[in-house]
């Protein structure tokens, strides 16, 4: 039948569970070798400290503006938290638009137009004349020495503005914001998404100690125990790691799994060579994936009559979210299959319909797959630390492929289920963004510094 054709084709795509097992041990030493004072110069997966201690413990309060860079939109927010016996938290939002130009332009650039949304958005609420402290999410990988100096390592995704890498953010965003004059804050942390992202699940369930990002990109952080941390001194409690696991592979740990789709997308990208975990499964990258093989399989004649057009056979012509479409129940997939196929300028048969299903599914299957397997190697690091026999532990989770695509998380979450049934873990969809997560990082901080001035 067409699909049994197409699952041989697409044969390397397709992991085993001894694959999966596999790669998730081959991770496991990743994160010792990131985390080892020695053997973390030479490591692909970073295992950045993140200066954040402890998740939230309710006592959190105040106002905090927060910006959230670096997933698909670009969000400046206010965050008040009160504690009138029961904390509360409310927040207002506003996305701004960042241009491809800007994305790739000057760093002085990207910071001033950062600048000139945070003084939009000072102005429509009226409190331009408050030195509010501010919590900055940027999702990219940073070395980090204290809460409010962040260095960027490199861009990764769709950014490489010039003149940012090994700087410090935090001084390129006050500098931008002094130029201006027109108002002032105080930057009191940096954070990563996935840190965010935890703090943002933690406030409702004091078991998060995960954060996990399926969207544009993919990572994850952990709070891992402070002993452990040789980068960081001292060796009391814990301290939440910045993974940036996208980069697993990059010393060629996972070349025996890549396909030549894999080496094709990675060749074709911003950063070749780099974030080679990350391309084989988020976002950025998954429709992507889909439309090579989609184009492979029409000079190869198994789909289209052997035909291809000028938009099947152009870069990002097949966003992810089309993936998620085509993954639906059956018939509403189907249907969407054949949109998008004619929308590629194509003449679809059902059996191309079914056809590009099918690949959707093998992709996005390995993705979740992928991801089940690092995470199955941090579950187990935890258990480990805690010398529990049975774990019970919770994972804040955001995205737009964990979040829209109609498998993905199922899938994920049973592997994982399949990788270490020996863990209870609970999967906790952040609904409010890394925001809110960034103001209760931003409270502490806040306070502790108050405290010590
Ligand atoms: C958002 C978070 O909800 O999800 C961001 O607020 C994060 O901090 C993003 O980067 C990740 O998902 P995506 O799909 O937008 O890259
Ligand atoms: C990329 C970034 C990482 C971020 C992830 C998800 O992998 O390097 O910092 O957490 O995308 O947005």
């Amino acid at each position: 039948s067409l699909p049994l054709k197409v699952d041989k084709f697409l044969y390397h795509l397709r992991l085993s569970d001894e694959n999966l097992i596999d790669v998730s041990e081959r991770f496991r030493r990743e994160m010792d070798k990131g985390l080892g004072r020695d053997s973390n110069p030479t490591a692909a997966v970073k295992m950045l400290p993140t200066f954040v201690r402890s998740t939230p413990d309710g006592t959190e309060k105040g106002d905090f503006l927060a910006l959230d860079l670096g997933g698909t939109n670009f969000r400046v927010l206010l965050v008040k938290v009160s504690d009138n016996g029961k904390q509360k938290v409310e927040m207002e939002n506003q996305i701004y638009a960042i241009t491809e130009e800007l994305m790739r332009g000057s760093g002085e650039e990207l910071f001033d137009h950062i600048a000139e949304c945070l003084a939009n958005f000072l102005e429509k609420l009226g409190i331009k004349n408050q030195k509010l402290p501010l919590g900055f999410t940027f999702s990219f990988p940073c070395q980090q020495t204290k809460l409010d100096e962040s260095i960027l390592v490199s861009w990764t995704k769709g950014f490489k503005s010039h003149g940012v890498e090994g700087r410090d953010v935090v001084s390129l965003l006050r500098k931008a914001i002094i130029k201006r004059g027109d108002f002032d804050i105080d930057i009191v942390s940096v954070i990563n998404d996935t840190v965010g992202t935890m703090m943002t699940c933690g406030y409702d369930d004091h078991h998060c100690e995960i954060g996990l990002i399926v969207g544009t990109g993919t990572n994850a952080c952990y709070m891992e125990e402070m002993r452990h941390l040789e980068l960081v001194e001292g060796d009391e409690g814990r301290m939440c790691v910045n993974m940036e696991w996208g980069a697993f592979g990059d010393d060629g740990a996972l070349d025996d799994l890549r396909t030549d789709f894999d080496q094709e997308i990675d060749a074709g990208s911003l950063n070749p060579g780099k974030q080679l975990f990350e391309k084989m499964i988020s976002g950025m990258y998954m429709g992507e994936l889909v439309r090579l093989i989609l184009v492979k399989m029409a000079k190869e004649d198994m789909v289209f009559q052997g035909h291809t057009t000028p938009d099947l056979v152009t870069n990002g012509q097949l966003q992810t979210s089309f993936v998620s479409a085509i993954e639906n129940d059956k018939l509403e997939g189907l249907v969407s299959a054949e949109k998008m196929l004619r929308g590629l300028g194509l003449d679809p048969s059902v059996e191309d319909c079914v056809a590009t299903r099918r690949v959707c599914q093998v992709v996005s299957t390995r993705a979740a797959h992928l991801c089940a397997a690092t995470l199955a190697a941090v579950l187990r690091q935890i258990r480990d630390n805690k010398a529990a026999e049975r774990l019970r532990t919770t994972i804040g989770v955001d995205g737009s492929v964990y979040k829209n695509h109609p498998q993905f998380a199922r899938r994920l979450h049973k592997m994982v289920r399949r990788l270490v049934p020996d863990c209870d873990v609970r999967f906790l969809r952040s609904e409010d963004g890394s925001g809110k997560g960034a103001a209760m990082v931003t409270a502490v901080a806040f306070r502790l510094a108050i405290q010590h001035a």
